[in-house]
């Protein structure tokens, strides 16, 4: 049996990260998504609940998908749940530095937990959830970046 963690922020859960979800899903027998629990990120949109809410309604058509939250440090919760693989979306070369320092840290810290990258699909190349904050702030369309579930719960939060 094959247990996977897809960790992130989701603030908010965009079709990038929905798409990532999705494949994932195919590869392995479990997948927990886990929201971090992250002191230092007093910004966020949404809170965790609402986070997890957001993940778990587009997820319902999903029966190996699981949604979860941790603190600290991503390997201990791996260990915590008996999750060998670590899933992450890759976009640009951008991302891979950073990723790939994540992923040897990782390892460092728990060599019995690997990184997985899975490669973006192309329409969500430019995707992410600052830009998504960015454009609903200023009035763009948001329509074709976040599952349609989702889209009025961002509106919202720049209505105010
Ligand atoms: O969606 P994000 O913000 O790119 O996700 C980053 C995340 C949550 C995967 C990463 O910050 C993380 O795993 N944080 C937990 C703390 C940790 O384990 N740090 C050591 C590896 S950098």
């Amino acid at each position: 049996m094959l247990k996977a963690i897809y960790p992130g922020s989701f603030d908010p859960v965009t079709n990038g990260h929905l798409d990532i979800i999705e494949r994932a899903s195919k590869l392995v027998d479990t997948l927990v998504v886990a929201v971090l629990e992250n002191p230092n990120k007093s910004s966020s949109l949404f809170t965790v609940d609402e986070r997890k809410e957001h993940l778990r309604m587009v997820t319902k058509h999903l029966g190996n998908v699981e949604i979860s939250s941790f603190k600290g440090l991503l390997v201990e919760f791996a260990n915590e749940i008996d999750a060998k693989v670590v899933i992450r979306g890759l976009r640009a070369v951008t991302d891979f530095e950073s990723e790939f320092q994540m992923a040897l840290i990782n390892r460092s810290l728990n060599t019995s937990v690997e990184t997985f990258f899975i490669s973006t699909s192309v329409e969500y190349l430019y995707l992410s959830s600052s830009m998504v904050k960015e454009v609903a702030m200023f009035g763009g369309n948001i329509v074709d970046m976040i599952p349609a579930e989702i889209k009025d719960f961002v509106l919202d939060k720049y209505k105010k």
